[in-house]
C-alpha cells in the first residue's frame, strides 16, 4: 500500500479513536457502551495496522525507543474507553492520562526526526 495512505489512515483512525474515547469519558451512558467499544476497537486496530505498515515500509526498527514508547501509549490510550464505563468515577483522571499519552506519542514522531 502507498505510504501516503498509511499516513492518512493512521491520523484519521487516531481522530476517530480519540473522539469516541472522549465521548465515552464525557458521558459513560451504558446504553452507548457496545457501540463505543466497537468503534474504538476498530479504530485502535487501524492505528496499529497502519503504524506497523509504516514501520515496515519505512524500514524502522521495532526495537527503537520511539516505537516502543508509541506502542505503550497506544496500549494505554486504547484501554481508556472501556475504563470510562467501568471506572466512571475516575473520568477526570483518565481524561488527563489520555491527553498525556497522546502528547507523548505525538512528541515521539517529531523527536526521532530531529
Ligand atoms: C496513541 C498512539 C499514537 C499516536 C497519537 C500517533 C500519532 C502519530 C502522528 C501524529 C504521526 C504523524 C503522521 C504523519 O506525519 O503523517 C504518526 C506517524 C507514525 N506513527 Fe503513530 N501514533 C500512535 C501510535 C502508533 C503506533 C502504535 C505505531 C507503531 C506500530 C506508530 C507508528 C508510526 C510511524 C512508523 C509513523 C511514521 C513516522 C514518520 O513519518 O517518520 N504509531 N503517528
Amino acid at each position: 500500500m502507498k505510504l501516503e495512505i498509511y499516513h492518512i489512515l493512521h491520523v484519521f483512525a487516531l481522530f476517530v479513536l480519540a473522539v469516541h474515547t472522549y465521548m465515552a469519558l464525557a458521558n459513560p451512558d451504558p446504553a452507548n457502551r457496545k457501540r463505543t467499544l466497537m468503534i474504538t476497537g476498530i479504530a485502535t486496530l487501524l492505528v496499529l495496522v497502519t503504524g506497523a505498515g509504516m514501520v515496515t515500509v519505512m524500514a524502522f526498527s521495532w526495537a527503537s525507543g520511539w516505537i516502543i514508547v508509541k506502542l505503550l501509549c497506544w496500549l494505554g490510550f486504547s484501554a481508556l474507553a472501556g475504563m470510562a464505563y467501568r471506572k466512571a468515577h475516575l473520568r477526570g483522571v483518565l481524561s488527563l492520562v489520555g491527553l498525556a499519552l497522546l502528547l507523548v506519542a505525538l512528541v515521539m514522531v517529531y523527536i526521532k526526526r530531529v
